[in-house]
């Protein structure tokens, strides 16, 4: 079976592309490497011993990506190509609704054209916006608190609103928890360029000293020890998650939607402690003031995920750590 990846070369994009790759899939990526970079192609054949079709294109341009479906006969879609910052979407909403709609709405257009109706669709938690109640589950109201939050909402309503016009078409939509941790190889991980907004990436930079300290931001909300809790979930467990997705899109139609997370709640401190702790390594911080449109508390009732795909995180905050911690350590040696 041939999957197509749209930034597939991203994150949680080439995570998956290992798990196809090493479960037998076919898969053809298309990247224009806004936010990646053309090495990690080797990284993946390095893990996996197996190739892989790649086009260096933006999935906005239609012409280019019919030239793809023409190309090859594409079985199924994983989604993940867009904008994913929600600081840098305030500031520029023009910049994420014109990228990450647009290029949603090229792709099902050229899926329609080719009769291609499996689709995986990479969503966020971001979609509850201030949940009512925790865990969060998905029949909870939706709602967004930034424009990169209303990109994902809008393009879950454009999915569903296809569904009711092409009943064959089957879109799977994952709404992701915190996505942290690397490939136990070390290979592949999340690197971002300047200075990182989340917190797995910045408590990163801080171990290997190329930043100072971490502003802790906010200790004072209604949480075990004050400051803020999310479910934070391996990117080797999230990608595992889209296989079991292809599965359930080719074999039902419909719109289909779950949580991926491990509906555990970690604080930014218990963060910073078990990373310092497995890696054996400090990690300075400071408190700050709370930031804007933070919330206290964001977990996962991932019951749904178990019941319907037979998928449930298995790798723990340790796992995350010790990951994450080996793979900026080899990003760093491999650039001294
Ligand atoms: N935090 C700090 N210091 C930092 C960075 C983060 O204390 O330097 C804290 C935040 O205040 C929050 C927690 O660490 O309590 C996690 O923050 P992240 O920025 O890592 O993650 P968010 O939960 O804010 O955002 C993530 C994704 C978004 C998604 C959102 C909601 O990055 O894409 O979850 O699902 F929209």
């Amino acid at each position: 079976m041939n999957i197509l990846v749209t930034g597939g070369l991203g994150f949680i994009g080439s995570h998956t592309v290992v798990e196809l790759l090493n479960n037998n899939y076919d898969v053809v990526v298309v990247d224009n490497l806004s936010n990646s970079t053309i090495d990690v192609i080797d990284n993946i054949e390095k893990i996996t011993s197996k190739k892989f079709k790649f086009y260096n294109i933006d999935v906005c341009n239609y012409d280019d990506l019919k030239t793809v479906f023409k190309e090859n006969k594409i079985d199924s879609v994983i989604h993940f190509a867009g904008y994913k910052a929600v600081g840098e979407s305030v500031d520029n909403p023009i910049m994420y609704y014109e990228n990450n709609l647009y290029s949603s709405i090229i792709l099902c257009k050229v899926m329609n054209e080719f009769n291609v109706n499996s689709l995986v669709f990479s969503s966020s938690a971001t979609v509850y916006g201030i949940p009512k109640s925790l865990p969060m589950k998905e029949d909870f109201p939706l709602s967004a608190t930034s424009p990169y939050g209303t990109t994902k909402l809008m393009i879950e309503n454009i999915l569903k609103d296809i569904s009711i016009s092409n009943p064959n078409f089957s879109p799977v939509i994952l709404r992701y928890f915190n996505p942290a941790g690397a490939h136990s190889s070390g290979l592949i991980g999340e690197n971002p360029k300047g200075i990182p907004n989340n917190l797995m990436p910045y408590i990163m930079r801080v171990a290997t000293g190329d930043l100072e300290e971490l502003s802790v931001f906010g200790n004072d909300y209604d949480t075990h020890d004050g400051t803020g809790v999310r479910d934070y979930i391996h990117v080797v467990d999230l990608a595992k998650g889209h296989l079991k997705a292809i599965e359930k899109s080719m074999n039902t139609s419909g719109v289909k939607v779950y949580n991926l997370g491990t509906g555990v709640g970690y604080s930014v401190l218990d963060l910073v402690n078990t990373f310092s702790k497995v890696n054996n390594v400090p990690i300075p911080y400071k408190i700050v003031g709370r930031r804007a449109g933070d919330i206290a508390s964001c977990y996962a009732d991932p019951s749904k995920a178990y019941n319907e795909l037979g998928w449930r995180a298995e790798l723990s905050m340790e796992d995350m750590c010790r990951d994450s911690y080996n793979f900026i350590m080899k990003q760093k040696e491999a650039k001294n």
